[in-house]
């Protein structure tokens, strides 16, 4: 009963090599965009020590290319063959640091998602190499034997070959083409947008690289140089940076940085915009994951806490060595990755205090304008665990004006009054308040309006027995009227003359 080998399965061996024509078609599919794509083939340039890399692309060519060439180490022939394997290395060996690399796939799958044909360029101690995979070829044979090309003066890209270094040259850029095969004007402005899109991603997945006197790495789209987009706004002064924490783990260090970037008045409008992204700052608050001082998630708290309108300003940078990639789950991409328990247990915590503050911060100044102010236009009244925004129909503008009407309208007029407070679009505000808040703004005062209600605060001020002194402080403290001072203070002068 206990004889364990006749449970031995008997086995026979047949040959199931994979089709090539259909497997490296399907590498077409790894999800890859242009700039994930792109980002992939500079990560290997930066592996091979490259201090630039030229990003070309001629979108306008009867058959539009697009070619990386970097001054790395370059390649020997028997190494380029090895590069332009699927799989070239095993995603469990050990990787150098700073290796980029992930399972031996990039090159070939990223090109592939883009082009269907992929040639390599390679000069190594002032040997040229050249190697090529073009999926119709593929297709025809069937078979995994890679063209060599002992003539590569003649391929398209070959005079961007520095003395030591690699072009990367896709052609057959059927994903790019946008569906204009005949259009070449369409086609042309489609690709150039599909490119721009991936510019700001490249400044920003490199920004490390790019940055400093002497950046690490030169990146140029066209013969113009790229600047680094910082998501952290390191180099703005009113950038407020926790200091760092260090998470000790048996592969190695996690280093987690909270930083608060500063108001958006703060900043110029491009800034403001361009470090808030395509999408916007509420979408980019969170975390930034960098991978041997590569980004690889941009944003978002990857299930730790919501991206609410308060935490909007919140962003922790977190860095990791290249040693964790299987418990990160970096995938083929490396544009996604998931939080190793132990470190999402750490980082819990981190956010939940960080985000928690800077919601304090918010609220209790929130809660500030509005009591700074002896008299709000609008009172914040709590009931029923509701927050209702009230007019305050003791406002002096108010009241001064009811006092002249008639009795028989006051009744009318502050039923006026009560119904724009109850018919406050909520719904609507709520809607626009999430991702474009400040772009929402109170109505301009008209300066006669603007006027009557400084005229009729300052008198009820003064009245209740205030020092005209202290009047100009008080107004200050008004949000309302701090905001727009300069149109202010000439009427509160206008104002205290008169009242001398
Ligand atoms: N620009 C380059 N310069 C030098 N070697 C390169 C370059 N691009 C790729 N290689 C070589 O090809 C190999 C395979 O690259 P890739 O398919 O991107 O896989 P991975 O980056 O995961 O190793 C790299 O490990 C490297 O040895
Ligand atoms: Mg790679």
């Amino acid at each position: 009963m206990n004889d364990t080998a006749n449970l031995r399965p008997k086995t026979r061996e047949v040959d199931a090599t994979p089709y090539a024509a259909s497997l490296i078609e399907g590498h077409r599919d790894f999800g890859y965009s242009l700039e994930t794509a792109l980002a992939d083939i500079i990560d290997n340039a930066i592996t091979a020590g490259a201090r630039t890399v030229e990003l070309i692309a001629d979108t306008v060519a009867n058959e539009p290319w697009i070619a990386l060439a970097d001054d790395g180490s370059g390649m020997t022939e028997a190494e380029l063959v090895e590069a332009m394997r699927l799989g070239s290395k095993n995603p469990t060996d050990e990787r150098e640091a700073e290796d980029l690399g992930r399972f031996g796939l990039g090159l070939k799958s990223a090109s592939f998602s883009q082009c269907r044909s992929l040639t390599v360029l390679t000069r190594q101690d002032g040997r040229t190499s050249c190697a090529r995979w073009d999926l119709d070829r593929v297709a025809k044979r069937n078979d995994w034997s890679l063209e060599l090309i002992d003539n590569p003066e003649v391929v398209t890209g070959h005079d961007l070959l520095a003395e030591t270094g690699t072009v990367v040259i896709w052609e057959k850029l059927d994903r790019l083409s946008g569906g204009y095969t005949h259009d070449r004007a369409k086609r042309a402005e489609h690709m150039n947008s599909e490119l721009s899109r991936a510019e700001h991603h490249l400044r920003l997945v490199f920004h490390r690289f790019l940055e400093g006197a002497k950046p690490r790495l030169k990146l140029s789209l066209n013969g113009r140089q790229l600047k680094p987009n910082d998501p952290m706004a390191t180099s703005h002064a009113a950038t407020q940076k926790d200091p760092e924490e260090v998470l000790r783990l048996r592969q190695g260090d996690v280093l987690i940085r909270c930083h608060t970037l500063p108001h958006h008045k703060r900043m110029s409008r491009e800034e403001w915009e361009e470090i808030g992204g395509p999408e916007g700052h509420l979408k980019a608050q969170g975390l930034y994951v960098y991978r041997e001082k590569r980004l690889i998630i941009a944003g978002g708290w990857l299930g730790l806490a919501r991206q609410t309108e308060l935490s909007k300003l919140c962003r922790i940078a977190v860095d990791i060595p290249n040693t964790m990639d299987a418990e990160w789950k970096i995938d083929v991409k490396k544009a996604s990755a998931q939080l190793p328990p132990v470190v999402r247990e750490r980082l819990k915590k981190v956010v939940e205090r960080f985000v928690g503050t800077s919601k304090r911060t918010y609220r209790s100044r929130g809660q500030k304008l509005v009591d700074e102010a002896r008299f709000p236009i609008w009172n914040r009244v709590q009931k029923d665990g509701q927050i209702v925004f009230r007019p305050n129909l003791e406002h002096p503008v108010f009241q001064t004006y009811a006092e002249q009407l008639p009795e028989e309208l006051r009744e009318g007029f502050e039923r006026c009054l009560r119904i724009v407070g109850s018919g406050l679009p909520i719904e609507t505000l709520h809607a626009e308040l999430v991702g474009n808040a400040e772009a929402v703004t109170a109505d301009e005062t008209s300066a006669a309006d603007l006027e009557e209600l400084i005229y009729s605060l300052a008198v009820n001020l003064v009245e209740n027995g205030m020092s005209t002194d202290a009047l100009i402080d008080t107004m200050k403290n008004y949000a309302f009227l701090r905001s727009k001072w300069d149109s202010v203070e000439p009427i509160l002068q206008k104002f205290l003359a008169e009242a001398e």
